[in-house]
């Protein structure tokens, strides 16, 4: 077994005492963030933000990708906030379309099922209890098993599974899509599910995270014998660059799947990553679209800082008190949520219909590029939620 390393960190001090930012501070932010959503509220009905913004501008499209829930997952939370119907009846005309989309078999063939399902139907069904919605929610988990690979004990994500090119291929992103297949178990009493999800992680902890605990954005297994084979990457600088969205897919992926299956394993290898992580970050606390570039430049990736946020945010409530890194990764996530909240909104952008400027959606693929991305949207807001309640996941 590979011996991955816990980094200790650059800069204790920098981390050791909680910024300033009140309860005023963080209600603000969210009544910035509740503007936009009003603001788009009569735009993104049938239609939903494209992934990423062009001049800082989302237009409306089908839900076909991979990232319609994220604004779903953003009214739902704006309805659990203010408790205002016209958050929820928007949210339940999406989960009429998500229906659609499962019943249909529309652009399903992938594994971003437990992005679009957690935070659309499944966030539903917990906050109103709506039965037809988890019912929509677990065909998407089935629909979700129809990607595992037994032998790898892996969810294929991309492409056809009979593609050479994709087949055995499982990516980072994927530990935030496990909490769908954790969730079907406990729905159904059907352990397969729970069965994948584990088996997934695990070999993600296995092969994904690297010996200095970076990550490979993709890695590639033997389909026929199980074998591991090699990281590439699709999203990063290089293959061997730690491309950093996928270490924040990782720090909040992780701790989801410890859970739902209390393997502290899980959480230790978390804390591993989220070292890593902030052992690069640029002064105001906000990565570099890849991890390479640690000053210069470069744009950088608000969107990553959101998810890593809302990880660490989610990790620290599982370390014990007498954890050092339970406060640390407070303070961190806290540092990350208030530089966002200063200088990476939209504030002064009224021309824009985003959140968070300066995401990166791919920057080896040119898109989206020093752009909004509309997950980054959807966590800085659920980092904010965090800060101010006691937030139940809809992962
Ligand atoms: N899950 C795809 C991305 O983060 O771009």
């Amino acid at each position: 077994m590979k011996e991955v390393a816990f980094e200790a960190l650059k800069n204790p001090e920098l981390y050791g005492h909680r910024p300033q930012m009140d309860k005023k501070f963080v209600e603000d932010a969210i009544g910035f963030v509740l503007k936009k959503i009003d603001e788009n509220l009569g735009t993104f009905v049938q239609k939903f933000p494209a992934p990423a913004s062009k001049n800082q501008v989302y237009e409306a499209i089908e839900n076909v990708d991979w990232t319609a829930s994220f604004w779903t997952g953003m009214v739902w939370l704006a309805y659990e906030l203010t408790g205002d119907d016209k958050y929820k009846d928007l949210a339940k005309i999406h989960v009429q379309s998500f229906k659609k989309r499962m019943d249909e078999k529309i652009a399903v063939d992938h594994h971003d099922l437990g992005f679009l399902y957690s935070l659309s139907c499944v966030a539903d069904y917990k906050l109103t209890g709506d039965e037809a919605a988890a019912e929509t929610a677990l065909n998407a988990a089935k629909q979700l098993t129809t990607r595992y690979v037994d032998k790898a004990g892996i969810i294929q994500a991309w492409g056809s599974m009979a593609d050479p090119e994709q087949r055995g291929r499982m990516i980072i992103d994927c530990c935030m899509n496990l909490p769908l297949l954790y969730w079907a178990s406990e729905m159904t009493g059907d352990n397969s599910y729970y069965e994948m999800a584990y088996n997934h992680v695990k070999q993600a902890e296995k092969y994904i995270v690297r010996e200095d605990a970076s990550t490979f954005h993709t890695y590639y297994m033997d389909t026929e014998t199980g074998a591991p084979r090699f990281g590439k990457t699709a999203q990063g600088f290089s293959d061997e660059s730690c491309w950093s969205r996928g270490q924040a897919w990782g720090i909040y992926g992780f701790p989801l799947s410890y859970i739902y299956t209390g393997d502290t394993e899980l959480l230790d290898m978390t804390k591993k990553l989220a070292n890593y992580f902030l052992n690069r970050l640029p002064e105001d606390q906000v990565s570099y679209w890849d991890l390479i570039f640690t000053s210069g430049n470069e744009e950088r990736d608000s969107s990553a800082a959101a998810i890593a946020a809302c990880g660490l945010l989610e990790t620290a409530k599982h370390l014990p008190l007498t954890d050092p890194y339970r406060t640390i990764y407070e303070n961190a996530a806290l540092m990350m949520i208030k530089s966002l909240a200063e200088s990476y909104t939209t504030a002064e952008r009224p021309d824009s219909n985003g959140v968070l400027l300066h995401a990166v959606y791919s920057k080896p693929g040119k898109a989206g590029v020093d752009e909004c991305c509309i997950w980054g949207d959807y966590f800085y807001f659920e980092a904010l939620v965090r800060v101010l309640k006691d937030w139940k996941l809809y992962w």
